[in-house]
């Protein structure tokens, strides 16, 4: 363990000079001379990050500025193999070169109008979402399995291209249950081309945690380097493999810390890309629930809070099915049931 911190040490002393914070700043005003748009920086323009560093930093996911500026010390000395000093000075320099601030309320009133709603087909579980699955957020459906979770991915799949012919989606499958079929059979329900449809569908198996996280930092790539119109992204499930493979309670803390992670990139691809994010979720069993449902999400806070929409699902009455909106920044609580048809989802009547 110390051994390892001392060629830690020199490999740090080799690359990363006890810069001041006056060069620091230096170094960040000339690359912002260079190039006034921060978007061009890359995280070898930080001070202090020689090549090396930025390889490590890469190869744990830290691809570009927003992912060391929102960063904590504690992640890059771990990542990096930075000190900590070197480390703060590399996220206070790459918050300072990025335009991490505010915006007034009439831009983001803008912004907001150029939301989209992806319907769903069931006009109740639409209503409860005030339209449908909103494109710049993130939705999560929880709930036990065969609850409708992976068919609403399908659905909406569909009804995105359905809307818009232009549009790709982007399926992230950790639990190998896209079905090419069904999507063939809901395009037909849907009166769309079914070989045209899955022409726009791109499925990626993620076979471990670090590669899902590792496909959801693709998307960004997709959009930027290969110019697709990712409209819609679907990670089924999002909790499967972080629940697989961390288990016990004292692998937690490092469970969260790596979704955290995930659902930040989420986020934002959400957010900068106006892209729909629908996530499932899978629930476990509350033992010391008495009333109520003795059900509660994986993932804990860190899921439900970077989910903007919280759908929990359940079987209803007569096989069908019950959405019920338990979170949202607009909408009341309620509840919508449905069915899960071939055609898609219907309104229970
Ligand atoms: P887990 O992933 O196991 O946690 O469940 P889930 O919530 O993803 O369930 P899923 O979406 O796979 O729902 C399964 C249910 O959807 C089945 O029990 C069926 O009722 C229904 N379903 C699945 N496929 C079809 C289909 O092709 N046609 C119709 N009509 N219903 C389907
Ligand atoms: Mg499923």
């Amino acid at each position: 363990m110390s051994k390892e911190k001392v060629i830690r040490k020199d490999i740090v002393k080799q690359e990363e000079p006890d810069y001041t914070s006056k060069e620091v700043s230096e170094a960040l005003n000339s690359t912002k001379q260079q190039s006034s748009k921060e978007k061009e920086l890359t995280i070898k323009d930080l001070p202090g990050v020689g090549a090396a560093t930025a390889e490590k930093l890469e190869s744990s996911g830290f691809r570009d500025l927003m992912a060391v500026a929102v960063a904590s010390p504690g992640e890059l000395i771990e990542t990096a193999g930075v000190n900590e000093a070197a480390a703060r000075k590399m996220i206070n320099a790459a918050r300072d070169s990025m335009e991490m601030g505010f915006e007034t309320g009439d831009a983001l009133l803008a912004r907001r109008e150029t939301v989209r709603k992806i319907k769903s087909g069931s006009s109740a579980v639409d209503a409860l979402l005030g339209g449908g699955f909103e494109s710049s957020a993130i939705t999560e459906c929880f709930g036990e399995f065969g609850s409708g979770k992976t068919q609403i991915g399908h659905v909406l799949a569909v009804n995105v291209i359905k809307e818009d012919p232009e549009a790709i989606v982007v399926y992230i499958d950790t639990e190998n249950t896209f079905r090419p079929e069904r999507i063939k059979q809901l395009a037909e329900g849907a009166e769309l081309d079914p070989d045209e449809t899955l022409k726009k569908i791109m499925v990626a198996k993620a076979y471990n945690s670090d590669h899902q996280m590792l496909l959801a930092e693709k998307v960004e790539d997709l959009i930027k380097k290969q110019g697709l119109n990712v409209k819609l992204l679907v990670v089924d499930s999002l909790t499967a493999h972080f629940r697989a493979e961390f288990i016990g309670r004292g692998t937690l803390a490092e469970r969260q810390q790596k979704l955290n992670k995930h659902m930040h990139v989420l986020l934002k691809l959400a957010d900068t890309q106006n892209i729909c994010v629908y996530v499932t979720n899978q629930v476990m069993a509350k033992p010391d629930t008495f009333f109520g449902d003795p059900t509660q999400a994986i993932g804990g806070h860190i899921v439900a809070h970077a989910s903007t929409f919280r759908i929990y699902l359940r079987k209803g009455k007569k096989g069908s099915r019950v959405a019920k909106l338990v979170d949202s920044p607009s909408m009341p609580e309620g509840e919508a049931p449905f069915y899960v048809k071939g055609s898609g989802l219907v309104d229970f009547s």
